[in-house]
């Protein structure tokens, strides 16, 4: 039934993605590998890993057999993977970090809160914050997992069936290979039989003595199993990086234009809200 549905949007050249959107995309990335090409610059990154993979010079460190091994590739897949990184990685981390703040300027005692712990593990540190540092503190923690329940920026799984299953659901339900699966991520997320109040932003929910409670098949904010999300450790760490930096010097306040309460709307492949993210910053005393 898939291959039908993909045939179908191929006759008729249907686009996820506006003409003007793709062509910006595939400008950008055909554009620097041409000029790479031409200086000869080489980077330690994922398109000259792509690079090597379509000139067949890339070697496949999974691999029992030496040497390296040629991948069929087109310009336009190397297109694809670029933005998918882009969009898998740039625009879910800059919603995590849009909803988190707006939060903690609404809920102005969680985020005094947190910024206590943040200048506790500054003065711990000498004034760095490393790797260990920032994992090291709870309520960060306790927030940002919060902000991915109520928002996640990927509020739904999509899996293809590959061998019949019968779902153990009420009515049980056949799969069937080919059929395509959504897993709605946000409704699990919001369902009161596993967060009690679920529209309450309440951090609580991921303290020490709480979080145990959570059964993790109800909890998917990077979905799950070998197609799980690549980034998972990397966004944490950049995100909370960002809160850190930002609340140790500043304050997050409401301003005019900051929505309350807030309206989320889909725009495209992003989740936001109506009227957009609006803060004020102000500077704290040292
Ligand atoms: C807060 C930030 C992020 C969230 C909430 C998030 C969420 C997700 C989710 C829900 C999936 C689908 C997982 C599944 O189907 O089971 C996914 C896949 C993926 N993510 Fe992330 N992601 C984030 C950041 C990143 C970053 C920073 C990168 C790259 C540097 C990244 C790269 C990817 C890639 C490449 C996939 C596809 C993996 C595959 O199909 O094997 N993500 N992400």
């Amino acid at each position: 039934m898939l291959q039908n549905h993909l045939i179908l949007v191929q006759k008729l050249r249907v686009s996820v993605m506006s003409t003007k959107t793709t062509k910006f995309f595939s400008t950008l990335v055909l554009d620097t590998i041409a000029t790479r090409e031409r200086e000869g610059i080489v980077r330690p990154d994922m398109l000259q890993m792509l690079m090597q993979a379509k000139k067949g010079t890339l070697h496949d460190d999974t691999s029992n057999s030496p040497g390296s091994k040629k991948i069929n590739i087109e310009d336009d897949d190397i297109v694809a993977q670029a933005f998918l990184f882009f969009l898998a990685g740039f625009d879910t981390a800059s919603t995590l970090l849009c909803f988190a703040s707006h939060q903690l300027a609404v809920h102005a005692h969680m985020q005094v809160r947190l910024q206590e712990e943040i200048d506790e593990t500054l003065q711990k540190n000498d004034g760095k914050f490393t790797y260990e540092a920032v994992n090291s503190m709870k309520y960060l923690d306790m927030v940002v997992s919060e902000t991915l329940r109520l928002y996640p920026p990927g509020a739904a799984l999509d899996r293809v069936c590959i061998k019949p299953y019968t779902l153990k659901s009420d009515p049980p339900m056949e799969m069937h290979p080919g059929q395509a699966l959504f897993i709605p991520v946000i409704g699990l997320h919001r369902d009161s039989k596993y967060y009690p109040d679920p529209e309450r932003f309440d951090p609580e929910r991921f303290s020490e003595d709480n979080k145990h409670g959570i059964n993790p098949l109800t909890y998917l904010p990077f979905g799950l199993g070998p197609r799980s999300c690549i980034g998972n450790r990397f966004a944490l760490m950049e995100t909370k990086l960002a809160l850190v930096f930002l609340l140790s010097r500043f304050n997050l306040v409401l301003v005019a234009k900051t929505p309350v309460p807030i309206k989320i709307v889909q725009k495209g492949f992003n989740m936001s809200i109506e009227g957009g993210f609006w803060l004020g910053l102000e500077k704290r005393n040292p």
